[in-house]
């Protein structure tokens, strides 16, 4: 079970007033269909159809502390096709977070002691204006909003997570990438005192990933600091993670302290372990197997039975036009 660190430093936003958030009705499959139609992906004020609601931001001393510590919550039930959200449960006691350990159930107990505090992100490479972060920066630069997203994992399990976060192209923007930057990397920190599996040969130390300058700057891509209304646990990557509704899990990196953009292709982590299982572009699509299982349909944590799985886990509209030309079964 998740246990909350009585010590730890709740950033000001996480603090907020039940009575202030914005609730926001959740579409009907059929309305979200009709807004995906009706908006360019590309234009900078057109908003996902995916449940995306403002996250007030107030300072600590407006409430009462005690909030901090208030129960998870979410702006919304469900996602915007209608799916109901996961558990804080769920969603925090089943995880991939090979640094700590490849069993799903022992990664929350493992990550407890993990430090994330004090915590930077430098940006570099190909930009103008290469800068380190402070999360206390972060917190206060970018607006944080709720972002209600499927996570599909490319074993083929689902789950639907309410995360706050804001817009990685909102921070690309800041350091002014270059004409010549066509990649973004990511890279996770490197703590062999921490992340018992650091000292192990398990994957290739520090995980590594890697995106499309035009993929890293879609409305739907994400760096997530919290979830369900708190800061993100320690077993999701906490302070911050990279979340990518359209792609399998593996290309959520966990716990960045560097995005690099760069005029070359990434060799990202689980390509780099086994390139003919796991792709660069790692696009959900349920009509290319993976060797070992197939992709057409996923288990949603906590529910009986199958469910088919949606192309881009259903983010079609708004990122299908990035691909076109391209071969996806080769591109997987
Ligand atoms: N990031 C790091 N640094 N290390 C990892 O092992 N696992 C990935 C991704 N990010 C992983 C990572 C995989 S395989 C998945 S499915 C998702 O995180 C799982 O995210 P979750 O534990 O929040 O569900």
């Amino acid at each position: 079970m998740f246990k909350r660190d009585p010590n730890a430093k709740h950033p000001k936003f996480f603090v907020m007033n039940r009575r202030q958030f914005l609730v926001k009705a959740v579409p009907t499959a059929a309305s979200a269909l009709l807004l995906a139609a009706c908006s360019s992906p590309a234009s900078p004020t057109a908003r996902p159809t995916a449940n995306v609601t403002a996250m007030p931001t107030l300072s600590a001393s407006e409430l009462p502390a005690a909030l901090a510590h208030s129960e998870p919550f979410s702006n919304v039930a469900a996602d915007e096709i209608g799916d109901k959200l996961n558990t804080f449960e769920q969603i925090t006691n089943y995880n991939n977070y090979y640094e700590f350990s490849t069993d799903k159930e022992a990664v929350a107990q493992l990550a407890q002691k993990f430090t994330t505090s004090p915590w930077q992100v430098e940006v570099n490479g190909l930009v103008n204006k290469p800068r380190t972060f402070d999360m206390q920066e972060i917190y206060k630069l970018f607006q944080q909003q709720e972002y209600v997203y499927r996570l599909r994992c490319v074993e083929a399990w689902s789950m639907v997570i309410p995360w706050v976060g804001f817009h990685l192209g909102d921070l690309l923007k800041m350091v002014e990438p270059k004409p010549e930057a066509k990649y973004v990397k990511f890279v996770t920190v490197m703590r062999r005192g921490e992340m018992p599996n650091q000292s192990f040969p398990i994957l290739q130390w520090p995980y590594v990933e890697g995106l499309r300058l035009d993929e890293a700057m879609n409305n739907l891509t994400i760096l997530a600091t919290g979830m369900y209304g708190k800061p993100l646990t320690n077993q999701q990557g906490a302070p911050i993670r990279l979340v990518v509704p359209w792609k399998y899990g593996f290309k959520s990196i966990k716990a960045i302290v560097q995005i690099e953009l760069t005029d070359q292709p990434v060799d990202n982590t689980w390509r780099n372990a086994a390139a003919g299982e796991y792709g660069f572009y790692a696009n959900v699509n349920p009509e290319v197997d993976h060797p070992r299982w197939s992709q057409a349909t996923e288990r949603r944590i906590g529910e009986f039975g199958r469910r088919r799985s949606l192309m881009f886990n259903g983010y079609e509209a708004q990122v299908a036009s990035l691909y076109e030309g391209l071969d996806l079964r080769a591109n997987y």
